[in-house]
C-alpha cells in the first residue's frame, strides 16, 4: 500500500493563503527597479521538488522549542536560522509543515509572510543582498503533525506513550521547525527543549544545560558538526539515561533508553563501543564530537534512524540495526547525500557495514552474503532487481531493497575489483575526503576511479549502479 503525502494548507493571519509561484510573479512584477527575486520554492530535488528552498544557505539553527505531552501535544516553537543569501533576495521560503505561524522577523524587523502547502514565503522589509549573512527568528505553535510519506511510512512529529519523537528523513523536519528541508543544506544546531518537570527531553549532539523551573525544566542540547535536517531529532519523555566514553579520546556516550524497553536493550546497547572502535578502524576517526542512542516506542515509528550523534530505534535493536545506523554517522550524517536520488549512498554503506560485521565476527563474509544475494536474493527481497540503485523508479521507492541490498552488491564489486587494501583505503578516504559535507554518486565514482587508476569500472557502474535488471555477470 502506499500513501500519497498530505497537503496541507496553513492558514495565515497576516496575508491571505496565495500560491507560492503567483506571490513569487507579483513580487517580481511591482519590483520595479529593486534589484532582488524570490528565492524560489525548492531546490529541484528530483524526488522531492519542493524540498529545501533556493537563495540562501543556512548556516546555525537556534530552535527553542516548548511541548506538553499531557497539554494538548501543544508545541510553541522559536527557530531563529541563520543564513547567508546566494542571490539577491526579495522574498525566499522556509519549509514548514502544519503548526501556526504567529510571527516572523527578519533582522529583527517584522517581515511579511504568507504559507502555501509547505512553503512558507517570508518577505523582508527590504531586500536582502547577494552574500549577505541575515537571521531570519519565526514564532511558531500549534499541534505538530505525523507526515506519511509516498512509501507510507511515518515520520515528522510521533506521539509515544509518554512524549514525542520526532524523525525526519526524507522530509519530516518541517513538522516541528521551519527551515531548508533538504540534505544539501547542512548546518550547526542549539536545541533547546523545555517540558514540564519529571520528562526529559533527549536530541543532537552533547547535552549544555538542564535548568529547572517551577514547573517545567529545559534541556540545551547543542550540534557543532553540520547537521543534515533529516537527521535533527528530539525524543520527550521517561527515558533511563546513561552516559559514559569511549576510548583514550573520551568520545562522551549518551544513551536514553525507554524504561519499558531497558532490559531487553541492555544487552546489545553495551556493544557500542566495541561498535565504535571497529567502525574507527575500518571507516576513520569518528566525525562528531558524541555519540549514543535513543530507544522509544513512537506509536507510528516502525524504523530505525541514524539521526546525527544519536540513533533512534523504535525498541531494542539487533547487532546488525545497531552496527548499520552507527555506520550512517560516516556515510550518511557526515558524508551527505546531495539530493534523495544519491540515498544509495547512504544505504549501501549502512547495509555493506553489516556484512562486513558478520565477515570479522565469524558469520557470513561479504562474498557469501553476495553470492546468496546474486543467487536467490529475490527471495527474501522480491523487488531485488526493480530498479537499479542510483535511479530508484520514483520517490516511494527510495528505500527499497535496490538501495539497500544491491548498493551494498555494488561496493562488494568495488572491492572484488581493488582487492581489500584499496577497498579500505577508498572507504576511509570517501568519508575522510568529504566529511562534514556532501556529496553525489558522480562525485563517488570519480573517486573511486581515482584511487585506483588502471582499474576499469565501467562495467560496474553501467550493470550494477545505473543498469536495469539484475546484472548478467555477478
Ligand atoms: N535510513 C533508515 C535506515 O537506517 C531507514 C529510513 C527511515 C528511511 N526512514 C526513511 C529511508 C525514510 C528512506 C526514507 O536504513
Ligand atoms: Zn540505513
Amino acid at each position: 500500500m502506499v500513501s500519497r503525502r498530505l497537503r496541507i494548507t496553513g492558514v495565515s493571519r497576516s496575508a491571505p493563503v496565495v500560491p507560492a509561484v503567483i506571490l513569487a510573479l507579483a513580487l517580481t512584477a511591482c519590483d520595479g527597479g529593486v534589484h532582488g527575486t524570490p528565492g524560489g520554492s525548492g531546490v529541484h530535488d528530483p524526488y522531492f521538488p519542493k524540498a529545501g528552498n533556493g537563495g540562501y544557505d543556512v548556516s546555525h539553527y537556534d530552535l527553542k522549542l516548548a511541548y506538553d505531552p499531557a497539554g494538548g501535544h501543544r508545541l510553541t516553537g522559536t527557530a531563529t536560522i541563520t543564513a547567508r543569501a546566494t542571490q539577491d533576495l526579495s522574498a525566499f521560503d522556509l519549509d514548514l509543515k502544519g503548526l501556526d505561524v504567529d510571527e516572523v522577523t527578519v533582522e529583527g524587523r517584522r517581515a511579511r509572510w504568507n504559507r502555501a502547502g509547505q512553503e512558507l514565503t517570508v518577505r523582508p522589509r527590504g531586500d536582502l543582498d547577494d552574500d549577505e549573512t541575515f537571521s531570519v527568528t519565526v514564532r511558531y505553535s500549534g499541534t505538530p503533525q505525523t507526515i506519511t510519506d509516498p512509501d507510507g511510512s511515518h515520520e515528522g512529529w510521533l506521539r509515544t506513550d509518554d512524549g514525542a519523537l520526532a524523525l525526519g528523513e526524507p522530509t519530516g523536519s518541517m513538522a516541528w521547525f521551519p527551515g531548508n528541508d533538504h540534505p544539501s543544506d547542512k548546518a550547526s544546531y542549539d536545541i533547546a527543549v523545555t517540558v514540564p518537570k519529571g520528562l526529559q527531553a533527549v536530541s543532537n549532539g552533547e547535552l549544555t544545560g538542564e535548568t529547572n523551573g517551577k514547573n517545567r525544566t529545559t534541556f540545551t542540547w547543542h550540534s557543532a558538526e553540520p547537521m543534515a535536517s533529516y537527521v535533527a531529532t528530539v525524543a520527550i519523555g521517561h527515558y533511563d539515561i546513561s552516559r559514559s566514553t569511549i576510548g583514550k579520546d573520551r568520545l562522551p556516550v549518551y544513551v536514553a533508553v525507554d524504561p519499558a524497553q531497558a532490559k531487553a536493550s541492555r544487552k546489545v546497547l553495551a556493544k557500542i563501543p566495541e561498535i565504535i572502535e571497529w567502525e574507527e578502524y575500518n571507516f576513520g576517526p569518528y566525525p562528531f564530537s558524541s555519540t549514543g542512542a535513543i530507544v522509544d516506542r513512537g506509536h507510528d515509528a516502525e524504523y530505525a534512524l541514524e539521526t546525527q550523534t544519536r540513533p533512534v530505534f523504535p525498541g531494542a535493536p539487533d547487532t546488525g540495526t545497531l552496527v548499520h545506523e552507527l555506520s550512517h554517522q560516516w556515510y550518511g550524517d557526515s558524508v551527505t547525500p546531495k539530493t534523495w536520488r544519491d540515498m544509495w549512498l547512504n544505504e549501501a554503506f549502512g547495509t555493506y557495514a553489516e556484512w562486513l560485521w558478520d565477515e570479522d565476527h565469524g558469520g557470513h563474509t561479504a562474498q557469501q552474503t553476495f553470492d546468496a544475494l546474486y543467487d536467490h536474493g529475490e527471495d527474501d527481497h522480491e523487488d531485488l532487481w526493480a530498479f537499479p540503485p542510483a535511479k530508484p523508479s520514483n520517490a516511494a521507492h527510495i528505500s527499497d531493497d535496490p538501495v539497500y541490498q544491491r548498493g551494498a552488491m555494488v561496493l562488494h564489486k568495488i572491492r572484488q575489483t581493488v582487492g581489500d587494501d584499496t577497498f579500505y583505503d577508498i572507504i576511509q578516504g570517501w568519508a575522510a575526503a568529504y566529511r562534514h559535507r556532501n556529496a553525489d554518486t558522480d562525485d563517488f565514482t570519480a573517486y573511486v576511479e581515482k584511487k585506483a587508476p588502471g582499474k576499469d569500472f565501467d562495467e560496474i557502474w553501467k550493470d550494477w549502479l545505473y543498469g536495469d535488471g539484475k546484472p548478467k555477470h555477478r
